[in-house]
């Protein structure tokens, strides 16, 4: 049996604190896409825990696999590895062989992009972690796998045909010299000096030692074959999606998405298990009770913008409502998990969330947040768009007609703010009614049942309806 938990947004859903709910019951927890962009958050008794690499399945201690269809910053993955050790637990973390490696020249070339893009109003806010460069390096066919750490020679041989590719890239084509180009690089934390981001040897020598260490620990494995193996023999598994629907390659707003397949697809794709492994389990679609951005890009029922970060959308809202959008923000403490940057906040939006229901086929729902917004005298949610004479129920395929959309809104009454851990301990019924008829709006739109409901950070604070497990 698989779970596979998608981003239905625009991420920041709350999908950790879902597979560390739903991980109790599980053995097995792969991510499938994303690299460190991604920042899951599971408090559990007392304890935060923000994961950008290992699996949210880590906090139980579930074997955790990155599968072929993430990229993986080995620096990041160590580092997060150890700090986990330091704080008690114990990972044990598997990556695909056939999973890309992101190279310190990945983050550096993102940060010179994201520049040259800022000049022309272009830039898409990336978490600077080097995603696209390296799922660049992937469809280029000039990537470096995980399973390439393990063979010196065969690093050294790659390397050397792909760096100078990335130095003259850097230098010719962008114009930039080689100490702007260090200095571009997003900290230090690359394991290799920035200076050396760009040298075959120093690169060699850092990434053979990761190989050493990946073999050492015996990290490595055939993804697909491995979960599969897993399945055979019984255990549960959960794949993990980060990001979110509306910021996929395909089914999100192109160019301002990320690099990767967080919708179900990816979760065939992205581990080298068939459609139907996945089909046949349960997808469940995650989704905030308001919605969040960060980053560029158009967000039709915005509250209140972050000023300056999306000049081409702010006529959709940004700022008209800015105290409301700051409310919520402090309220739900919507500051980036992995840059801190503040985050954009809006109502519900159904035709996003159409979208994304559609695109992954949910078969169940997380619905989280509703916490966050008791308190409120009155809810919206976008119901459709009027755009150019028409209405409209889902997502246009051009992100310049998304941002022509003006939402028509529903206004659902408020509920009160109420003892939540009350809440969790008495179940479904506890549940103020207000925030129940809400509940059931987005349950009937998606024609998905609620599975689970978060009224709070900590993995107590969720009332479970379904345990897909059981
Ligand atoms: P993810 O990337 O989808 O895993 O989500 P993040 O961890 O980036 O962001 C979700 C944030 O909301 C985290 O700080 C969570 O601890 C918090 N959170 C998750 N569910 C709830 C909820 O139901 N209520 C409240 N108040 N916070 C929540
Ligand atoms: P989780 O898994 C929210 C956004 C970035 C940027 C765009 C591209 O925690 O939900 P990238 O660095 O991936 O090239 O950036 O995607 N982004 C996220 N937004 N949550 C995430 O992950 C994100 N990962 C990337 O802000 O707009
Ligand atoms: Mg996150």
């Amino acid at each position: 049996m698989t779970v596979t938990i998608v981003g239905s947004q625009l991420g920041d859903e709350g999908k950790g604190r879902v597979v560390d709910l739903y991980g109790a019951a599980a053995d097995v927890v792969a991510r499938y896409q994303g690299g460190d962009n991604a920042g899951h958050t599971v408090v559990e008794g007392g304890n935060e825990y923000k994961l950008s690499l290992v699996p949210s399945g880590v906090v139980r201690g579930k074997v955790g696999v990155l599968g072929n269809g993430c990229v993986v910053n080995p620096d990041t993955l160590f580092d997060e590895i150890d700090t986990l050790r330091e704080r008690g637990l114990d990972p044990d973390v598997r990556l695909a062989r056939r999973a890309h490696v992101i190279l310190p020249y990945h983050r550096v070339l993102d940060g010179i992009e994201e520049d040259v893009k800022s000049d022309s109003d272009r830039k898409v806010g990336t978490t600077g972690r080097g995603i696209g460069p390296t799922y660049e390096d992937k469809a280029g066919r000039r990537g470096i796998r995980v399973g390439d750490l393990l063979d010196s020679e065969l690093l050294r041989e790659k390397l050397e045909y792909v760096v100078p590719q990335k130095r003259a890239l850097a230098e010719k084509v962008y114009g930039v010299s080689m100490s702007e180009a260090i200095g571009g690089s997003s900290d230090e934390s690359d394991g290799v000096e920035t200076g050396e981001a760009f040298d075959v040897d120093a690169l060699h020598e850092q990434y053979e030692r990761y190989g050493e260490r990946l073999k050492e620990e015996n990290m490595t494995v055939e993804a697909g074959e491995f979960l599969s193996s897993r399945l055979d023999a019984g255990d549960e598994v959960i794949f993990e999606g980060a990001q979110g629907t509306l910021i996929d390659i395909d089914h999100g707003n192109y160019p301002y998405v990320t690099s990767s397949n967080p919708t179900a697809g990816g979760a065939a794709t992205g581990t080298g298990l068939s459609p139907g492994v996945i089909g046949d389990g349960d997808i469940i679609g995650i989704v905030k009770a308001y919605l969040t951005r960060v980053g560029s890009g158009p967000l039709p029922t915005e509250l209140g913008g972050v000023v300056g970060d999306t000049p081409d959308y702010d006529e959709q809202g940004a700022g008209e409502n800015e105290d409301l959008a700051e409310y919520i923000r402090e309220e739900g403490g919507e500051y980036g998990t992995v840059t801190g940057r503040p985050r954009r906040v809006a109502w519900l939006d159904m035709p996003m969330l159409r979208h994304a229901a559609r695109a992954s086929g949910f078969t169940g729902l997380a619905v989280n947040h509703i916490d966050v917004l008791a308190g409120l005298d009155e809810v919206k949610v976008g119901y459709s768009y009027d755009v150019d004479g028409e209405e409209i129920f889902t997502i246009p395929a051009t992100t310049e007609r998304w941002g022509r959309c003006e939402p028509n809104f529903r206004s659902f009454d408020g509920w009160p703010e109420v003892d939540w851990s009350e809440v969790a301990d008495e179940g479904y019924d506890a549940i103020p009614e207000n925030a129940q008829t809400y509940l059931e709006y987005i349950s009937d739109e998606l024609d998905a049942p609620i599975y689970a409901v978060g009224i709070g950070p900590s993995r107590e604070d969720t009332v479970v309806l379904e345990h897909p497990f059981e």
